[in-house]
């Protein structure tokens, strides 16, 4: 999906993003509610102890110091597909000040770079109807419902 504009970094994320407005990003796209630097520490921690479980990446916006994108990719061990791995892509969010910038797509090809790397057989993701061209135009192809129970 080409090179990432020289103005912005693309990385994991790191404990300084809590103050550098990652949970703020996220909140574009659902309820975050309120995290207390405390608390995002641990479900940091937590990730971070899960090796190869767990990428949650971010784009920085070198100028001012804060994250602007962010997205995850979960790693699903199977015993199909002869125990094969299936990537899951989750809670994808650019700030709105910066969203039509590529930047979403970077984020995509980051998290598909990484999961075709550690040798996941395919990456899944659920949308709205509404971001169908986008995941379209990062290559995606409808595949079908999304079912949901909430508890
Ligand atoms: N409908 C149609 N086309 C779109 C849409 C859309 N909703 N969003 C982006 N595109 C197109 C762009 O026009 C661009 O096309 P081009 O390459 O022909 O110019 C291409 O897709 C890439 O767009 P980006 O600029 O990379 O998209 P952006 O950085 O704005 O990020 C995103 C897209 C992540 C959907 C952003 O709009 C956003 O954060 N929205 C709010 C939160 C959200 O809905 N997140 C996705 C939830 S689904 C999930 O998390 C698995």
């Amino acid at each position: 999906s080409g090179k990432l504009a020289p103005d912005y970094v693309l990385r994991p994320l790191q404990l300084s993003d809590y103050r550098a407005g990652v949970l703020e990003v996220l909140k574009d796209l659902t309820t975050v509610g309120d995290i207390s630097e405390e608390r995002f520490t641990e479900q940091f921690e937590y990730m971070r102890a899960r090796q190869g479980e767990y990428f949650v990446i971010i784009i920085e916006k070198i100028a001012t110091g804060n994250v602007v994108g962010v997205g995850s990719l979960l790693v699903e061990r199977k015993f199909i597909h002869e125990c094969g791995l299936v990537g899951h892509i989750e809670d994808i969010a650019v700030a709105k000040s910066e969203q039509g910038k590529k930047l979403g797509i970077k984020i995509i090809g980051a998290l598909d770079f990484i999961g075709k790397k550690i040798g996941c057989y395919k990456i899944i993701l659920d949308c709205s109807p509404h971001n169908e061209q986008f995941y379209v135009k990062c290559g995606y192809s409808n595949a079908g419902f999304e079912m949901t129970k909430r508890f």
